[in-house]
């Protein structure tokens, strides 16, 4: 059989030259087995680069990127939050097939010392594509897990699914990293001890009151006293508990690993950034001649958004604005650095994040979250698509066509299934796969997505889903369950933390539907009674997720209760007081860093 881009027209040089045509030069079909330069953002918002029609901030590197190959508009997260859509983008599966989900209300990876993590079962594209005879690596954040049941097994550890090379964050919670808001777990956990400690305190008091009465009234209180002073006591350990933990976690659950190393704890926030990009840049130089993968996962632009002093104060959107620039500029260095290897024909460079822009992270006035563009909610708001929605760009010059613009539904598991077998793999065939090859879109071969229906699940539950109804040339996405917003309609559950999947939530009987072809930002919602698809499109969704609910077994929740918890045996530390820095000062003065940048700032 032909391979699909064979389909691709390709114009022959010299007619056009005969006809004096403006034709585009002609793609070639594959070439044998590229390598891949996987960029994956952190938390960043769809709207905020300038291929997504952000007009004040700048993005020229990856809007270059975007230009040069194929930019997808409903390109989308397998779930709003990083520990399940990371695991579904790197196994091409629905987070609840490997089990990294919970139903309780721990929606990623608390701790680098729990025991959950990304099954030593699951295949990931880094696995196959290292069965293939590429060089892998992963530079950056992992979140998947570290360890089961001893420190040393190390069975979630980025070597155990795939990498030959891993530098990184075994765990990202980023503002706990740096102590600041908003913070993941610490502040929670804090505040948890500051009322617990309160709350005995008060009842020590009561209690010493209580015998206090007692003596007058004649009788013994002995007893009594004692357990007021148990009570005091204890109150006092937890308040004093509620200020060191901070401290604690900030500095034993966020180190750096190479490979199977801790090479620094904690973690140097200023000057991790360069000794990434350092990273990636070598590892180029040093695999440039054989087939690589490299997993490029970004810190940017996560909270805390530490930035260089070259870009503080130099966009015209504060601190995020500054930070999301730099992350271009990292971006256009390693791009920069691919072409300048001679890479760039060869390699098959995706670029994207791994869900929406946090838009409840706002602080003190100051909104430090990536921006949605159109899209309502955001990281952690059910299946809003402002926390699925994200950008999707795949650049291979001479295979995929240059600045094409795709409105088809894609989802980031696919990229499971186009790397294995552009890597010469194939997938597994002793379970369920979500992904699909999107070559043959990415190309032309065909107009349409090989989705019909995507569901979006909130853990464990089903929030939504959409329906690419070809018949009727719409995309119909319906809401069954979304979190209960706060003001009402706002798309967000202004709070701390994230929205709820389960509890606060509102059951939405009839469920919402929306067509997102003619209203993106899910503005509204179509009647049952006057909209004639309405049965039909509520009845397919039900039925998908009735497939998906028979296809899975019972399989423990990664990120259930016993598996997300802190093991204190699980602990990775370095040095005497869990206290190291083995990378050599790296990245304190980064040699040109941002230089470039202030030079021809654009
Ligand atoms: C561009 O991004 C910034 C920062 O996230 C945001 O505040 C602004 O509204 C965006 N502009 C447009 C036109 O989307």
């Amino acid at each position: 059989m032909a391979p699909p881009w064979s389909l691709w027209p390709r114009p022959s040089a010299l007619l056009c030259t005969l006809l004096l045509l403006p034709c585009a030069p002609a793609l070639r079909p594959p070439p044998q087995r590229p390598s891949f330069l996987i960029i994956m953002a952190d938390d960043l918002g769809i709207g905020d680069l300038g291929c997504y029609g952000n007009t004040t901030l700048r993005t020229p590197h990856i809007d270059r990127l975007a230009e040069d190959g194929v930019r997808l508009t409903q390109y989308l997260a397998a779930e709003s939050l990083c520990t399940p859509s990371r695991a579904a983008f790197l196994t091409g599966r629905y987070p609840f097939r490997s089990g990294m989900t919970s139903g309780f209300g721990h929606r990623v990876l608390q701790w680098a010392a729990g025991a959950g993590g990304l099954p030593p079962e699951e295949v990931t594209f880094a696995r196959i594509l290292q069965e293939r005879g590429y060089v892998t690596g992963l530079v950056g954040k992992w979140h998947l897990g570290l360890s089961c049941r001893s420190l040393t097994d190390l069975c979630h550890h980025p070597q155990r699914h795939g990498f030959h090379h891993f530098l990184g964050l075994p765990l990202g919670m980023m503002g706990d990293c740096a102590g600041a808001e908003p913070s993941e777990k610490r502040a929670g956990l804090e505040r948890g001890l500051h009322g617990a400690g309160r709350g005995l305190a008060a009842t020590a008091l009561a209690t010493v009151v209580a015998a206090m009465v007692a003596a007058l009234a004649g009788a013994r209180s002995r007893a009594a006293l004692w357990a007021a002073l148990a009570l005091g006591v204890s109150a006092a350990i937890l308040e004093a508990g509620s200020y060191v933990v901070g401290g604690a976690i900030t500095h034993v659950d966020c180190f750096l690993m190479r490979n199977t190393t801790v090479t620094q704890q904690p973690l140097q926030l200023g000057r991790v950034n360069p000794l990434l990009l350092r990273e990636a840049e070598d590892f180029l130089r040093r695999h440039s001649h054989a087939p690589f993968l490299l997993f490029l996962s970004l810190l940017h632009t996560h909270t805390p958004l530490v930035t260089s002093p070259a870009f503080q104060g130099r966009s015209q959107h504060g601190r995020y604005g500054d930070h999301v620039e730099e992350m271009d500029w990292v971006v256009g260095r390693i791009l920069h650095t691919l072409d300048s290897l001679g890479l760039a024909d060869r390699t098959l460079v995706h670029f994207t994040s791994d869900n929406g822009g946090w838009a409840e992270a706002v602080v003190g006035g100051e909104r430090l979250g990536g921006w949605n563009g159109i899209f309502r909610g955001g990281k952690g708001v059910g299946g809003l698509e402002g926390g699925l929605r994200v950008p999707g760009i795949w650049r291979w010059p001479g295979v995929l066509p240059r600045g094409r613009v795709l409105d088809e539904p894609a989802s980031l598991m696919d990229a499971f299934s186009t790397l294995v077998r552009l890597g010469g793999g194939t997938e597994p065939s002793d379970r369920v796969i979500d992904g699909r090859d999107l070559m043959p879109l990415l190309t032309g071969a065909t107009p349409h997505s090989a989705h019909e229906v995507l569901l979006h699940y909130c853990e464990v539950f089903l929030h939504a889903g959409r329906w690419a109804d070809r018949a009727r040339g719409k995309v119909w996405k319906v809401h069954f369950t979304t979190p209960t917003f706060d003001p009402p309609d706002s798309g967000s559950c202004m709070g701390p933390g994230l929205c709820p999947c389960a509890g606060a939530v509102t059951e939405h009987d009839p469920p919402l539907l929306y067509e997102l072809t003619s209203d993106p930002g899910e503005e509204r919602p179509l009647a049952p009674g006057t909209e004639p698809a309405y049965a039909e499109v509520v009845a397919k969704l039900r039925q998908e997720h009735d497939v998906h609910h028979r296809s899975v077994g019972s399989i423990p929740q990664q990120l259930g209760s016993i598996y997300n918890v802190w093991l204190p045996w699980l602990q990775p530390c370095c040095g005497r007081f869990c206290a190291c820095d083995l990378e050599g000062g790296a990245g304190s003065e980064e040699e040109g860093w941002g230089r470039d940048f202030l030079e021809d700032p654009k």
